[in-house]
């Protein structure tokens, strides 16, 4: 790239580099540079940038990230972090949205791209919006699934509870790709294991559901809670219960106001950061 400025004036005119002539290289405000890209199916991908090293976050929150847009201004869209805190780089995991602002372009990112990220962490799917308990229900549609697969490698999930049981429904087996994988490699994670303590993978149960293609285990998982099927298969007796489970959801809006319903009957509270009860919710998108 030319160190030159590419007006009609200097063209024509070959000035020498000095600190008043070169012209530097566009900096991204905010700007992390990309590391690692992952394509899982043709609507989603994860990939992994730099961390700066001021943010600091608790696992479970999102931040905005995003592109410089045509007009020159930052295009920003709020992204769960699926990285946990104490990681050194920054993990999302994307939808690609055709005619997306954002997506359309985001999902070409290369390594040694740079994208835009606000080191603003914010968000209620935290333990802190929790009150104590014994057994901690994640549940997933979709990319929702990103925040858990921060919590998933958080120590204080393990710490807190007996017990982890991660629910994920989305329409095609291919979806539940990323999920699954990040579950195998948890489980077989030695520096994790140091970490969080022999055997603390043991703790997790998880609970992939397909709506769309044929799988193991088919349908919406509010309607398997409602019938009884996810207590079934986990050998779950009683249900729900207000005084040992705990739960956060994420997913679409429908989603998320169908569970609400459900954990609601089953007398659990919504909780906030300032408020903390016995389960949290967060939207994985708008619309
Ligand atoms: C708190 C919060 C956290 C979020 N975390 C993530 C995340 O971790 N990963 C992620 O991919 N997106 C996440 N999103 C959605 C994200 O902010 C953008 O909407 C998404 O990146 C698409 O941006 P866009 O500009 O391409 O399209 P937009 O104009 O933002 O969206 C266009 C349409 O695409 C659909 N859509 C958008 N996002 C999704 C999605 N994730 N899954 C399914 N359909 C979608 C919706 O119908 C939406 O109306 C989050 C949103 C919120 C509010
Ligand atoms: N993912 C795709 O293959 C695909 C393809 C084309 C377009 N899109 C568009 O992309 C957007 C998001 O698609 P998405 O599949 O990522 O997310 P989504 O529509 O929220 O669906 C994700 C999963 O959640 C289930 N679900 C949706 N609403 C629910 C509710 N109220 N209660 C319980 N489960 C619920 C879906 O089951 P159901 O299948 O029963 O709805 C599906 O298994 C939508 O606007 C969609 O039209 C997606």
């Amino acid at each position: 790239m030319s160190v030159y400025p590419a007006d009609s004036e200097t063209m024509t005119e070959m000035k020498p580099v000095t600190e008043v002539t070169a012209v530097k290289a566009p900096v991204l405000p905010d700007a992390q540079t990309v590391t690692d890209v992952k394509h899982w199916t043709d609507s989603l991908f994860s990939f992994k940038v730099s961390r700066p090293a001021s943010l600091r976050f608790r696992s479970g929150e999102f931040v905005m990230i995003g592109l410089l847009g045509d007009n020159g201004k930052p295009l920003l869209r709020a992204y769960s972090i699926a990285s946990p805190s104490w990681d050194e780089e920054l993990e999302f995991y994307s939808i690609k949205v055709q005619d997306g602002p954002l997506t359309s372009k985001l999902q070409h990112i290369k390594p040694g791209d740079q994208i835009i990220l606000r080191p603003k962490p914010v968000g209620t799917l935290v333990h802190d919006a929790l009150l104590p308990g014994k057994r901690l229900w994640f549940f997933a549609t979709g990319t929702g699934f990103a925040p858990f697969a921060s919590l998933l490698r958080e120590p204080q999930t393990y710490e807190d509870y007996d017990e982890v049981i991660i629910t994920h429904t989305c329409r095609e087996v291919g979806e539940l790709e990323y999920g699954r994988q990040l579950i195998e490699s948890i489980r077989q994670d030695e520096m994790l294991a140091e970490l969080m303590g022999e055997g603390f993978a043991d703790k997790i149960r998880y609970y992939p559901t397909t709506t769309r293609e044929e799988s193991p285990k088919m349908g919406r998982i509010t309607e398997l809670l409602k019938d009884g099927t996810v207590f079934a298969d986990l050998g779950i007796e009683g249900g729900i219960k207000p005084e040992t489970d705990r739960a956060m959801v994420c997913g679409s809006l429908a989603f998320n106001l169908d569970i609400k319903k459900i954990l609601e009957e089953f007398d659990l509270r919504e909780g906030a950061n300032s408020e903390p009860k016995e389960f949290v919710i967060e939207k994985a998108f708008v619309g």
